[in-house]
């Protein structure tokens, strides 16, 4: 066993691993983080989504112990600092981005990773960066529309579904 250390949401945090243990199990497991989903766990379905070092990756693909001190943002991370909801998060809410949430937290961290990027995505550009993000319920559709409402666009246009 080695331990890790990791600044998460922030906050400095070690963990005893070993050299097979991936970053979700760290966050799930020794973290206590379960807001990262696993949905596959062979690097397909994008519900262990998070951030390290400001890009979003897969956390089910990574070994806890190749990001050893690397800062780490979770969705327990995503909220405003007085705990509402952030633009995404309340996107989400008010477009219906979200049927069972099983796919959200992976959805937005994948979004703000592609706002970060690109702040006023076509909606093409939005379809084309969930291409690792899976969700069997929503039909995409509202959470290509909240993620253009999160980026600010007018989206009244947009059929509803
Ligand atoms: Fe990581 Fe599905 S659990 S991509
Ligand atoms: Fe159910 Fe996306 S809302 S998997």
């Amino acid at each position: 066993m080695t331990t890790v250390k990791l600044s998460v949401n922030g906050k400095e945090m070690s963990a005893e691993v070993e050299g097979r243990t991936l970053l979700v199990e760290v966050l799930r497991e020794k973290l206590g983080l379960t807001g990262t989903h696993v949905g596959c766990d062979t690097s397909q379905c994008g519900a262990c989504t998070v951030h390290v070092d400001g890009k979003s990756i897969k956390s089910c693909s990574v070994l806890a112990m190749d990001v050893a001190g690397a800062e780490v943002t979770t969705i327990e991370g995503m909220a405003n600092p007085d705990g509402s909801l952030s633009v995404i998060q309340a996107a989400f809410k008010e477009h219906h981005g979200l049927q069972c949430g099983f796919c959200t937290p992976g959805m937005v961290m994948t979004a703000a990773a592609l706002l970060k990027e690109n702040p006023k995505p076509t909606e093409g550009e939005v379809r084309a960066y969930l291409e690792g993000n899976i969700c069997r319920c929503t039909g995409y559709h509202n959470i290509v529309k909240a993620i253009l409402a999160a980026s600010g666009q007018d989206v009244a246009a947009m059929a509803a579904e």
